[in-house]
């Protein structure tokens, strides 16, 4: 197949690209490149250096599927410049769901997030209730979704809603909860924990890959909003799972961040889709790279203090 990746030099496409190398697709990834490029090149991959805004500059024509991952993607580097960051969210995906439509694209998957829900009391967050986004970036989400949502009739549409992905990436996150948690007991032997109680879904980003692949390989499977979330965990737990393998203390202190939810991933699990890991295999890969020198902490490494660096406009 050949596949569109937006956001492809980032935390997710830096590991989902390869994947799909590797399952013999052609693959052009669109990227600013804000964290720098990670793809090692390969015949089938086409690297363009480019901002979504300015998505007509570019053709879609002959490609199957749009994996749009490129976004401000958290809530306080959304916070930073909020015009930038509904341009880049929200405007760019209509440009690109439209483009889609006229230059023959027959399916987009969308990078949602399961923090569109905002907080709730129900135990099973399941993709029929209503969303209640709190921060801008959640709302970036939700609105994106539902201009997504409005081609359904002309093109496959899967709006993902990830949990917090966590596991290694050539472009690290370390300002996801697993991977932070995991950093700080091996760096400091020390994990700080602001509030803690907050419930939060984890999924690993091999499994998150897996089910990008399991929607372009299976294109009967029904437009429309899919959980993708299995771990249900609060911050503290994953903070004591890190504790059972780092020797380290664990210091809680006040949070502002209300934050709390649970997702319920029984949608996709009915399409057939099997997640394979977990909070712990994330943590196992992060100390195992962290004393191999394969994790190596950069200003990069954390999404909004580099982005303020940047200063983008
Ligand atoms: N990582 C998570 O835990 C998580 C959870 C839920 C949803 N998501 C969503 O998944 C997607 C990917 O997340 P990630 O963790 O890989 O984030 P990331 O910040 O590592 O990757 C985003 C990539 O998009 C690029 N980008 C941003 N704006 C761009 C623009 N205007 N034009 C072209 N490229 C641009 C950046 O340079 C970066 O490489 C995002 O949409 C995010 O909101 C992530």
């Amino acid at each position: 197949m050949k596949i569109i990746v937006t956001g492809g030099c980032g935390y997710k496409g830096s590991y989902l690209i390869p994947e799909l190398l590797d399952d013999g697709h052609e693959i052009l990834s669109i990227d600013t490149n804000w964290f720098g490029d990670h793809l090692e090149d390969n015949k089938n991959l086409k690297k363009v250096e480019a901002d979504i805004r300015n998505i007509d500059t570019l053709s879609f024509e002959g490609f199957d599927s749009i994996i749009h991952l490129a976004n401000i993607a958290n809530d306080p580097a959304v916070d930073l410049n909020p015009t930038l960051s509904w341009e880049v969210n929200v405007l760019a995906s209509h440009k690109i769901a439209d483009k889609a439509m006229r230059e023959g694209v027959s399916q987009i998957l969308y990078a949602s997030s399961g923090s569109v829900y905002g907080i709730k009391s129900e135990t099973n967050v399941t993709e029929d209730l209503t969303l209640v986004p709190i921060s801008t970036y959640n709302k970036t989400k939700m609105c994106a979704e539902r201009i997504f949502l409005s081609y359904k009739d002309k093109i496959d549409i899967k709006c993902i809603r990830p949990a917090t992905v966590c596991g290694f990436s050539p472009r690290m996150r370390l300002d996801v909860s697993v991977n932070l948690l995991t950093f700080q007991a091996l760096k400091y032997k020390k994990i700080n924990v602001f509030g803690g109680n907050q419930t939060r879904p984890n999924i690993h980003i091999k499994d998150i890959s897996n089910v990008y692949k399991h929607f372009l390989n299976d294109k009967s499977i029904e437009s429309g909003c899919y959980n993708a979330g299995f771990e249900n965990i609060s911050i503290l737990d994953i903070a004591k799972k890190v504790q059972e393998k780092v020797d380290c203390e664990i210091v809680i202190s006040d949070s502002n961040d209300p934050r709390s939810y649970r997702q319920d991933s029984t949608k996709l699990l009915k399409t057939g889709f099997i997640p394979q890991y977990d909070v712990s295999t994330a943590i196992d890969e992060i100390i195992q790279k962290y004393k191999k020198r394969e994790l190596i902490e950069t200003d990069s490494c954390y999404t909004v203090k580099w982005m303020k660096s940047l200063n983008i406009n």
